[in-house]
């Protein structure tokens, strides 16, 4: 079928991408990171070209507020957002971390405004919300005109009220509204109406950019955004790799490939360099050590692989017959080998950059140290390698390391594990008898450690194929309310196994630390 020519853009037809990956997709459980990571990912995020970076919720913690700092600080190019309640300590505190990046900096301050959330949430009558909103939206735009505002589950507000308090927060000084999905409850017909109903029904509408922000409990998330954007909102929130509360948010690398895939109806366009989706989507994994199930959209593994024959055939005749966006225009690099025993450290540097880390010279040469082990060991040195032994190289904040391990095992010898660790800077050792090789060298990390942990998940992958690859450990353990990931890589399962456990127990303390922290 002949495929309609491209409509022409004018800036009524851009889509502004508000990504609040470290925002609300760091409020998933097992998600959460600390400074370092969150500025590694705000880089990407720049380099990509997003519009807005959501850095964090200030006032949540002192961690967050931090983070919210110094991406503020840093990161040129996007516009940074902080979250806040409506309430006066909330937007104070969110504009002393967001006054750093000057101009841009944008407060997003909400309040709930459907019958259930008032009156179950906040026990609040509508007029007083409506004050609450206009209050908070006055007082942001006391510091910037840069002001957000977020009418909470949107979606389930009664219109009439919907359209009162986005006409009245206008008025205060709102310059973009967002009409949130807060529980993914719409499909995409009726979100159309929403938007289209305030359109219609707000009459300083046109002074504010409609921002639409969806969950995803129904798995609609992408397509209601693609909705809304067509009944007029010129923003969308979302988030890499979909995450976020619950079910997750609508997913960047989904809406973005779908305006580009399909301008031939959908006459809109985003600044996003799509080239760069992939090595986020793996950043982003590395970081929270979550990957993307292997058929998801756009990023997971099996994206792009054409399995059955017919297809292969199709494919080798003329790709269009099963492609309909291309690996490259994604930034999947599909395995290439990129760096060898001989590849000198300029170009270890360059690569690791190209994917997101930027480490510094003592962590560098470390990681460098290990490329040159590892490409001796192994013929070829791939992309994932390189990403794991970075990602291992810039944690920060740990607490436990690990320095050695002897373990002895076989058919008739009882397992024993030798583990010597840091701990504070301070070196341990011990050794336990287990079932089995990697028993005996997690109770031995557990009795250094005096962890209280309980490992709820052990799976062990390779990072690219052949026997000579790196083995990936994931663990999933959980101590009280929280509930983390751990990964952990080497040639030696063993090794691995102890790395993901650590990283692991770091990642809990890392999150024990900042709930203590926290308001
Ligand atoms: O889902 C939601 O409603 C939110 C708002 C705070 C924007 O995350
Ligand atoms: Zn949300």
């Amino acid at each position: 079928m002949a495929k309609a020519p491209a409509q022409k853009k004018d800036d009524k037809q851009i889509i502004r991408i508000f990504d609040t990956t470290l925002r609300d997709g760091e409020q998933a459980p097992g998600n959460s990171m600390n400074i370092e990571e969150k500025l590694r990912l705000a880089r990407h995020l720049q380099k990509m070209n997003v519009d807005v970076i959501e850095a964090g919720f200030p006032i949540a913690s002192d961690g967050d507020f931090e983070a919210v700092k110094k991406i503020a600080q840093l990161i040129k190019g996007p516009e940074i957002a902080g979250l806040c309640r409506s309430s006066e300590k909330d937007i104070d505190r969110a504009w002393e971390a967001l006054k750093y990046a000057g101009e841009k900096g944008r407060i997003h301050t909400f309040i709930a405004t459907s019958d259930i959330h008032m009156k179950y949430k906040l026990q609040m009558e509508p007029a007083k919300v409506l004050a609450s909103a206009v209050k908070a939206v006055k007082r942001a735009a006391g510091y910037t005109p840069n002001v957000e505002f977020s009418c909470e589950d949107a979606v389930r507000t009664r219109r009439e009220f919907l359209a009162e308090v986005v006409e009245a927060v206008i008025d205060a000084g709102a310059t973009t509204v967002n009409i949130p999905d807060t529980v993914g409850y719409t499909i995409p017909s009726e979100y159309y109406d929403i938007i289209r109903y305030l359109k219609l029904n707000v009459p300083n509408i046109e002074k504010a950019i409609i921002s639409v922000h969806c969950h995803n409990d129904l798995g609609l998330s992408v397509a209601n955004s693609i909705a809304a954007i067509q009944a007029g909102a010129r923003q969308v929130e979302c988030t890499i790799n979909g995450i976020g509360e619950r079910a997750g948010n609508c997913s960047l690398e989904e809406f973005v490939m779908i305006l580009r895939t399909r301008k031939d109806i959908l006459p809109f366009a985003c600044n996003v360099a799509t080239e760069l989706l992939t090595p986020a989507s793996r950043l982003l994994t590395t970081v929270t050590g979550i990957g993307v199930q292997p058929n998801k959209a756009v990023v997971g593994a099996n994206a792009f692989a054409h399995e059955a024959g017919i297809h292969q055939h199709g494919m080798l005749m003329e790709k269009t017959t099963y492609e309909i966006m291309t690996p490259e225009s994604v930034g999947l690099s599909t395995n290439a080998l990129v760096l060898g025993k001989h590849s000198g450290r300029h170009a270890f540097s360059k690569r690791l950059i190209e994917l997101g880390f930027e480490l510094d010279d003592e962590k560098l040469n470390h990681a460098f140290e290990r490329f040159k082990t590892l490409a001796d060991l192994k013929k070829e040195v791939f992309d994932e390698d390189l990403e794991a032994i970075a990602a291992e190289e810039s944690r920060v904040e740990d607490r436990y390391k690990l320095d050695h391990i002897t373990v002895t095992c076989g058919s008739f010898a009882v397992a024993t594990a030798t583990v010597q660790m840091e701990i504070n800077g301070i070196a341990v050792r011990t050794a336990e008898l287990g079932d089995g090789p990697v028993d005996a060298t997690l109770k031995a990390i557990k009795k250094l450690t005096k962890s209280k942990a309980k490992l709820l998940q052990y799976n062990v992958g390779s990072i690219t194929g052949g026997t000579d690859a790196q083995g990936e450990v994931t663990v999933r353990v959980s101590e009280g309310d929280h509930n983390v990931v751990g990964k952990g890589a080497s040639t030696d399962i063993i090794e691995a196994s102890a790395k993901a456990y650590i990283h692991a127990l770091n990642r809990l303390n890392f999150k024990q630390k900042r709930l203590n922290a926290s308001v």
